[in-house]
């Protein structure tokens, strides 16, 4: 180092000099890292120029909130200690990276026997998660000719998750047009949100459908949902709704003819024998003493 200096002054007057050696630079070789959670991960902080012997050095975590310390006066602190450490000149290496460490953050070194006493770089850490089983939802039973709408859907990947099909295990292009199975299908499919939707099904669009969400981290699938099609059959509908009404006809005027015959025959044949009063037939029978008969009480009306 001291040579380096005897030379600089030597030299005193070239820029190149000044530049060189009088002033803190740093640099690093990954501006934007990335990992996945759970890995380590080097922030790398290395020295260009420096004269000092003992500089300060300085990392900051900057978020939304504002910039918080994670290395200073020698120690790691905040939520990553324990879990990193500064490697010789500068380098903050994260031994086991969460998503929360997803973030910049900016290696600062004062250098007070540099002319140019300061330097700080900012690096751009992502920690990718893998997505995590997608809730998918799938229509179990659709009538030909209807829309219908599966969705699929994962919150914890990071970068956020993209979105693929399959039905019977083979997978839905974004175009139907592209593939011969899918050719006549009607559906859109949209990767980032998830969704597919079919304008109109037809038989051919039932089977066994899932999704996958998938990252740079990783892939996770749901389990395969049935989607049955089926017809809707107007005449059968119209058959049936006649059917129905006839048979209910045919109850009714049963019923009428049935209690018509029953009451006037009970008219009848007045005094044979007591027919029991039952609930219900809407004619009360008053049992008088005298009489040992019934007497019409109330009557009715059909
Ligand atoms: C990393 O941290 C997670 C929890 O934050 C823990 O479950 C895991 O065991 C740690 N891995 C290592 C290698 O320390
Ligand atoms: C698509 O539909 C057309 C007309 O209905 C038919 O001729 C053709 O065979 C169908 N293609 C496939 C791949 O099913």
């Amino acid at each position: 180092m001291a040579i380096t200096r005897l030379a600089c002054l030597l030299t005193l007057l070239t820029t190149h000099c000044y530049f060189s050696v009088l002033a803190v630079v740093l640099r690093t070789n990954n501006e934007s890292p990335w990992t996945d959670e759970f890995d380590k991960i080097e922030l790398s902080c290395l020295f260009e120029s420096i004269s000092t012997l003992n500089p300060r050095i300085e990392w900051k975590k900057i978020k939304n909130e504002g910039p918080s310390y994670v290395y200073f006066d020698k120690k790691v602190s905040g939520d990553l200690e324990n879990r990193a450490v500064i490697r010789e000149p500068a380098t903050l290496v994260i031994t086991n990276a969460t998503r929360l460490d997803t973030a910049k953050y900016r290696c600062e070194v004062t250098a007070p026997e540099d002319l140019k006493s300061f330097d700080e770089i900012v690096i751009d850490l992502t920690v990718r998660v893998k997505p995590v089983m997608p809730k998918c939802s799938v229509p179990k039973s659709v009538p030909v000719g209807k829309s219908a709408e599966l969705s699929c859907l994962e919150e914890e990947g990071f970068p956020k998750s993209q979105y693929q099909w399959f039905k019977n295990r083979q997978e839905i292009p974004e175009d139907p047009k592209s593939s011969h199975n899918f050719f006549n299908s009607s559906y859109t499919l949209n990767a980032d949100s998830g969704t597919l939707n079919f304008i109109a099904v037809r038989k051919e669009d039932a089977g066994e459908y899932f999704c996958r969400a998938k990252n740079d981290a990783g892939a996770a699938e749901c389990p395969a949902q049935t989607m049955e099609v089926y017809d809707i059959d107007i005449l059968g509908i119209i058959l049936g709704v006649l059917v129905v009404v006839v048979v209910l006809l045919c109850i009714t005027v049963g019923i009428c003819c049935a209690y018509k015959k029953g009451y006037f025959s009970g008219q009848k044949q007045p005094g044979n024998n007591y027919k029991v009063p039952s609930k219900g037939d809407g004619v009360d029978y008053v049992r008088t003493d005298d009489e040992g008969d019934f007497r019409h009480k109330s009557s009715f009306v059909i």
